[in-house]
């Protein structure tokens, strides 16, 4: 368990002004798996609504194993990736073939589609695991909170940033964190003109401190 302000400051925070997002009020894996496979590449503004759709037409992961490809991809029109759409729809044959619904991170990242970072943020919203995301606003907000300038895009930058994002993980509350720093990084810590004046972190944070902030997070050219 953390010990860390910055985690305490955080999850302050996210109780003030986290999102009200439908798949927040719900604890079904299935649902929370289809709204993070559709989040991969898409606003959360359009998300919305294919999420909203899908559930209708495909409310349990039998359902969508049970429908033709065809009619996952009508679904999914407008989305763009559409291999998402072909591997959920894999997926779903998956978990139907297994049983239940993976509940582990390991078996997570069996599902078709699922990467470190999706099968973190089901296995922390959906089971309570203790396993911390790592994505764009992760680095973002974490590069500039403790001014590191490690590539974000290097291997050492992978680590150090999934080490440290790790450690500040409160264990008995790893789905609030991780969507509090979703959250933080999506509307207080954004990419360009973030909002350092009513920031509860300011104080402590490094860029912000050094000037920094518009160089951070560092990227390597590739
Ligand atoms: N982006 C991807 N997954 C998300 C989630 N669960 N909440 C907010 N933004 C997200």
């Amino acid at each position: 368990m953390t010990n860390n302000n910055f985690t305490w400051i955080l999850l302050k925070w996210f109780e003030e002004n986290g999102r009200d997002l439908p798949w927040r009020e719900t604890k079904d894996p299935y649902a929370i798996w289809l709204s993070e496979v559709i989040l991969q590449q898409t606003r959360i503004q359009q998300g919305y609504a294919y999420w909203e759709r899908f559930m209708q037409r495909f409310p349990t992961v039998n359902d969508l194993a049970e429908a033709t490809e065809d009619e996952v991809l009508r679904y999914w029109q407008g989305l763009g990736y559409y291999s998402r759409a072909r591997n959920l729809h894999t997926a779903a044959q998956q978990i139907v073939a297994l049983g239940h619904f993976p509940n582990t991170f390991e078996d997570l990242r069996k599902l078709k589609g699922v990467g470190d970072y999706t099968a973190a943020a089901i296995g922390s919203i959906a089971f309570g695991l203790p396993v911390a995301v790592v994505d764009g606003n992760v680095y973002r907000v974490l590069s500039r909170h403790y001014g590191i300038e490690t590539p974000i895009n290097s291997t050492e930058g992978k680590k150090e940033f999934a080490a440290l994002a790790q450690s500040l993980l409160p264990i008995d509350q790893p789905a609030a964190f991780n969507q509090a720093m979703m959250d933080f990084g999506a509307i207080q810590c954004t990419p360009t003109s973030p909002h350092c004046l009513d920031c509860p972190l300011a104080e402590r944070c490094e860029a912000l401190r050094s000037d920094s902030i518009g160089l951070l997070p560092v990227k390597l050219k590739t």
